[in-house]
């Protein structure tokens, strides 16, 4: 029972003074940004909400449940948090001593009002024989290009677990052909970033698929800010560290992380990683807080850039790193050589994708992916080589297209083996590259078996242990709420066999 208290009979919800100066709160609706579970492990995981509307006092008692059934006739852990106005009224509650590999249902009450109801489940014991790991990736659901069929999709799919890899937010101002409202020009502040979340989170298809399943999260760039290194801005803002310390803030404040991650000023800590049984290990990475900056941006700026090696030697400088020196020996010395799967969530596209530019002398490389980084990615496929690890799985987002490709050590060289296989999933609503730009490029790169950018959507997964079976799933109109879905392609990939096969 320890961590744990009683309800006080469902009442002493608010503090008193408070109360008598906010005689209509109850009218307001308290939970308007839905709820969400996240970073399931094999004993609990974290269950989040967001308290919403005017005239809330500083400190709200919120109360949570976490029952066996959706009835809430079985109570298994409930108590009290205090939502406070420094850190936007959200909860982030860690029930602890849950049973492993079980599916339980939660909910909030507060200020006389009740949540939704969110369905979570714990991890499998590390050591227990796990039954097949359903899973999607998804990544990139820009507010005002797109509605979010594919979120509505995903709340059906009856997942273990959802992997955002990146992308919840975009700080632009709204684009020039908006298909829905969004509030606000370009985000900088605390404010900013608060009221950017609260209109992600006020779509009911975001919350149903929070509600349905724990997430796994890692950021991309648009949380912060397009293309920013470690502390750098794509325009050098000497004021940058301070609008990423806000975004930080309002990441943790609005994502289902626990209380340990929340940030401290100098940055938050969303690496991670997960044993799902004895299937898979997940790793989670955050390539954007300790990287190096781009190399051989254009003049006076910092961010990415497309070049030709020729023009940009630095490209291949070996002490250059996109997951920090510290990330990469963590993640080296993390692979599992027991579990038939490492799953590695990551924000981009792994595999080398050049596009042959005979202006320029060749191939060039965009600059803010792994192919800016490439002794980085050489350093991390020759761990896996290493180890002789045959289930590695690179997942990622960020492109706005999908792809499936063969990882080599050497991506010069066609008819190497493959060493790993990667999965980098299509947007939400996020706009792709031209299809014929894809289509050019795959002559340059045959390790790619899969490029389609015209589409929106995410990947579905079935992993046992002998088998990872990947489902493209594609929305048939991102910009109709009410979209059908469909399955493009679908790949199967041998734990004892690195390179997706098409099924
Ligand atoms: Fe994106």
């Amino acid at each position: 029972m320890r961590r744990r208290t009683l309800l006080r009979g469902g009442t002493a919800l608010i503090v008193a003074p408070a109360l008598l100066r906010h005689a209509r709160a109850a009218d307001l609706p308290r939970f308007a940004l839905g709820i969400a579970s996240g970073q399931p492990h094999a004993s609990g995981m974290v269950l989040w909400t967001r308290l919403t509307g005017a005239g809330l006092p500083e400190r709200v008692i919120v109360t949570w449940e976490i029952a066996h059934d959706a009835a809430f006739s079985r109570i298994a852990a409930r108590g009290d948090e205090i939502a406070e106005l420094a850190w936007s009224h959200s909860v982030h509650v860690e029930p602890a001593g849950l049973a492993p590999d079980r599916w339980y249902w939660y909910r909030f009450s507060a200020l006389g009002q009740q949540s939704a109801v969110g369905r979570t489940r714990t991890a499998p014991a590390a050591e227990a024989a796990a039954a097949p790991f359903n899973f999607a990736i998804a990544s990139c659901q820009r507010w005002d290009v797109g509605h979010y069929a594919a979120w509505r999709h995903i709340a059906d799919e009856q997942l273990d677990a959802v992997l955002f890899l990146g992308d919840y937010i975009y700080e632009y101002g709204a684009h020039a052909k908006a298909i829905r409202p969004l509030e606000g020009g370009p985000v900088r502040t605390l404010a900013q970033y608060r009221a950017r979340y609260a209109t992600h989170k006020s779509d009911p298809a975001l919350q149903a698929a929070h509600a349905a399943a724990p997430w796994l999260m890692v950021w991309d760039d648009h949380e912060v800010g397009n293309d920013y290194a470690g502390l750098q801005s794509q325009n050098l803002d000497p004021d940058f560290p301070a609008q990423r310390a806000a975004a930080y803030q309002a990441y943790w404040e609005h994502m289902p992380f626990p209380r340990a991650a929340r940030p401290n000023g100098d940055g938050m800590r969303i690496t991670g990683r997960l044993d799902w049984g004895r299937l898979a290990r997940i790793h989670l990475v955050d390539d954007r807080q300790y990287r190096d900056a781009q190399a051989c941006p254009q003049p006076g700026r910092g961010g990415s850039n497309t070049v030709a090696l020729k023009d940009c030697p630095a490209l291949l400088d070996s002490g250059r790193t996109l997951l920090g020196a510290d990330q990469e020996r963590w993640l080296a010395g993390g692979w599992d050589v027991t579990r038939p799967w490492n799953l590695l969530a990551q924000q981009t596209l792994m595999a080398r994708f050049s596009r042959t530019d005979p202006a320029r002398g060749g191939g060039t490389y965009w600059t803010d992916g792994w192919d800016g980084y490439p002794a980085a990615r050489r350093r991390l496929l020759d761990v896996v080589a290493q180890r002789k690890l045959t289930g590695v799985v690179v997942l990622g987002g960020d492109v706005h297209a999908n792809y499936v490709a063969d990882l080599k050590l050497d991506f010069g060289e066609p008819a190497s083996a493959a060493i790993a296989t990667e999965f980098c999933g299509t947007s939400i609503t996020s706009l792709g590259a031209p299809q014929a730009r894809l289509d050019a490029a795959r002559v340059d790169n045959p390790h790619i078996r899969y490029a389609r950018s015209d589409q929106r959507g995410y990947m579905r997964f079935a992993l046992d242990a002998k088998q990872l079976q990947a489902q493209l799933r594609v929305v048939d109109n991102a910009l109709d709420p009410a979209s059908g879905l469909s399955t493009a392609a679908r790949f199967i990939v041998d734990a004892g066999r690195p390179g997706a096969v098409a099924a």
